[in-house]
């Protein structure tokens, strides 16, 4: 733990932090674009440059290289330290083309604040730039090579980061190129990382090109719904339209990255067939109408048929909220059948890894990060997470050994392929995880070995949650049962041939599902960056997601139209939508007559001062509450 000063500041810091790291920790902020938390240095930019007044090294060095040790006296602010830096940001920009107002990085630009910040206003250099030609890099990336500082941060991040093959960097004399061998879809399914670790514009997201300076974006703190990891992200908004995704960092969690599925997958948020207008046996109604129709039919049902007869059906990408609603609507009606999930095996396998998980041997991504022997079962990682393959990639680079029992596919790290856990040694590792696959089916607990469930749905550990607390059983289940007749479903996507001959008496959903097109009554519902709401990750983390943007046809327009309709209204068009938790509640206060509580009360009522910018809350079934957690 050396001592030392930087900047009249003495402090103390861990062995092997960089004099750059050092400095960071008490907020002092010294310019670099090569190094990255994540990625560690590369001595590459030189920008990063401070004075070494006293101690072991002397003179001027560059921060991100060297490691803080006893007795250093670091000045940031030295005369000869900015005049180094002033001289790099200077011999950078000769051949950066300045083309900041037709660049859609201006405004998020490192290399435009440390340009600006280092006071570099004027150009003395009047010859010629070198230029570059640019290459197709497939729909999601957008390609300008002048823009490059040679940070090496790309190739780093794509080829040792995430593995990738098909991307790097290329020189010939004086030219440095980073790009592929020839032009064509980026291969990597971590690619769109590219974007967020360019400190300048080299890359930038193609979907959302042109569109918004980062001044413009609706922009809040979110969680990924694509699958059971739970990853942090920051969903981008204009004119109530999603533009783009940006990875946001959460140590615990996904650390600085996302997975392309996660940034590149969400146009359905603003896809013109969304579900915008309550609908009454297929004609245009007021949700009022919808709801007080609803509510005649339901007791209409429950009067010939019996509560037994109707299953109310949540799902694992519904928030946390909207599925305890479902539960108290059930409980209300006194409905036969409460399900969260559709199939057995499904519900078998996600109430298991909620059994079995506890605030110790629960695997997060960092311990899979950071574990030495990682144990992959019956699993495509890559398919059902692709986050947990590349966190099981940074535990391979440093050292861990990785077994795949069962079929192993292509996986950006080496392993070797066992017929069974059996074969695996486990006696020398000190930091095992065991990661079970969807389709995987009776894990044990190993000693000493963390887990990692990969789930299906944002929410599914959630699901589980209030499944056993409830009794909920799957659908396919309830159904088969054989009193099952009808179902008000929310956000759930139930198979035509599991429902046949069950009406679906209404249906909430943001998504144009076949289960809303065959709901008597639909519901439309606000999609997750329209409202805020709680997902429950794999390891039982629970985690808030804010508002992004208000709900609303995109004005841009893409229904056939090309722009809503120009009209005076409280609302905007499409916009009269309430979340899915907000539908079940006025259900509930109509059914009732009383006014419903709110979702999160009684055992859930810790989580509502959850910070969405904290690491999360663990929420075992065990009630095992690790309070360093809470945010
Ligand atoms: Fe230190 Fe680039 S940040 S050399």
């Amino acid at each position: 733990m050396p001592k030392l000063i930087i900047d009249d500041i003495p402090l103390e810091v861990p062995d092997g932090t960089t004099v750059l790291e050092a400095a960071r920790s008490v907020d002092i902020p010294i310019p670099h674009f090569c190094w990255h938390p994540a990625l560690g240095r590369a001595g590459a930019c030189r920008v990063c440059a401070v004075k070494m007044l006293d101690g072991p090294v002397k003179g001027l060095q560059m921060s991100c290289m060297l490691p803080a040790q006893e007795g250093m006296v670091v000045s940031t602010t030295d005369p000869e330290a900015m005049a180094m830096r002033k001289g790099v940001i200077e011999w950078l920009m000769i051949n950066h083309p300045h083309d900041c107002p037709v660049c859609d990085e201006g405004g998020e630009c490192q290399l435009q604040d440390f340009t600006i910040a280092g006071g570099h206003g004027l150009r003395r250099y009047d010859g010629r730039k070198r230029t570059y030609n640019n290459q197709y890099l497939g729909e999601f990336i957008e390609h300008e090579m002048n823009r490059c500082i040679q940070c090496y941060r790309c190739a780093r991040f794509y080829q040792e980061y995430a593995g990738g093959t098909d991307f790097g960097v290329m020189g010939r004399a004086a030219m440095v190129y980073f790009g592929r061998q020839q032009d064509g879809p980026l291969e990597s399914p971590f690619s769109g990382n590219l974007v967020d670790i360019c400190p300048t514009g080299v890359f930038t997201d193609k979907t959302a090109r042109f569109r918004a300076r980062y001044w413009d974006y609706d922009m809040a703190p979110s969680v990924c719904p694509h699958c059971s990891l739970g990853c942090n992200i920051t969903p981008a908004a204009r004119y109530r339209e999603l533009l783009k995704v940006i990875a946001r960092r959460n140590d615990k969690v996904n650390g600085w990255f996302i997975c392309d599925r996660g940034r590149f997958s969400n146009q359905a948020v603003n896809a013109p067939e969304r579900p915008r207008q309550a609908l009454l046996d297929g004609k245009p109604a007021t949700r009022d109408e919808a709801l007080e129709t609803l509510v005649g039919r339901l007791t209409e049902f429950l009067e010939l048929h019996g509560p037994e007869s109707l299953a109310i059906v949540g799902s694992p990408r519904m928030s946390l909220e909207g599925n305890i609603m479902a539960g108290r609507l059930r409980e209300l009606i006194g409905a036969g059948a409460l399900c969260y999930f559709n199939a057995e095996d499904d519900a078998e396998r996600t109430m298991q890894a909620v059994s079995m998980l506890n605030g110790d041997n629960a695997a997060s991504q960092h311990d899979v990060r950071e574990a030495d022997l990682a144990v992959i079962l019956d699993c495509d990682l890559l398919a059902e997470a692709p986050m947990m393959a590349l966190a099981v990639r940074q535990a391979w680079r440093n050292g861990a050994r990785v077994y795949v029992v069962g079929r192993g596919n292509t996986m950006p790290f080496e392993f070797v392929t066992v017929a069974s856990l059996a074969d695996v040694p486990l006696t020398d590792a000190k930091r095992p995880v065991f990661i079970s696959g969807i389709r995987h089916k009776g894990i044990a607990s190993q000693s000493g070995a963390k887990l990692a469930f990969i789930l299906d749905g944002p929410n599914a550990f959630g699901c589980a949650l209030l499944a056993r607390d409830q009794g909920a059983v799957p659908l396919s289940t309830a159904i088969a049962g054989g009193k099952v007749r009808g179902i008000v479903s929310f956000e759930a996507d139930i198979p035509a041939e599991m429902a046949q001959g069950i009406r679906i008496l209404a249906a909430a959903d943001w998504r144009a599902t076949e289960t809303m097109q065959r709901a008597e009554i639909v519901l439309p519902a606000t999609a997750w960056v329209e409202q805020e709401g709680t997902f429950v990750n794999h390891e039982g983390r629970a985690q808030r997601f804010r508002q992004v943007m208000q709900p609303g046809l995109p004005i841009k327009g893409l229904d056939p139209a090309g722009h809503p309709p120009r009209v005076h209204r409280k609302t905007p068009p499409g916009g009269d939508l309430l979340p899915s938790w907000l539908i079940a509640a006025e259900l509930l206060e109509r059914l009732s007559g009383e006014q419903a509580v709110e979702p999160l009360s009684g055992e859930w009522e810790r989580l509502r001062g959850l910070d969405a910018e904290g690491e999360g809350f663990l929420f075992f079934i065990n009630k095992q509450i690790n309070s360093s957690e809470v945010q």
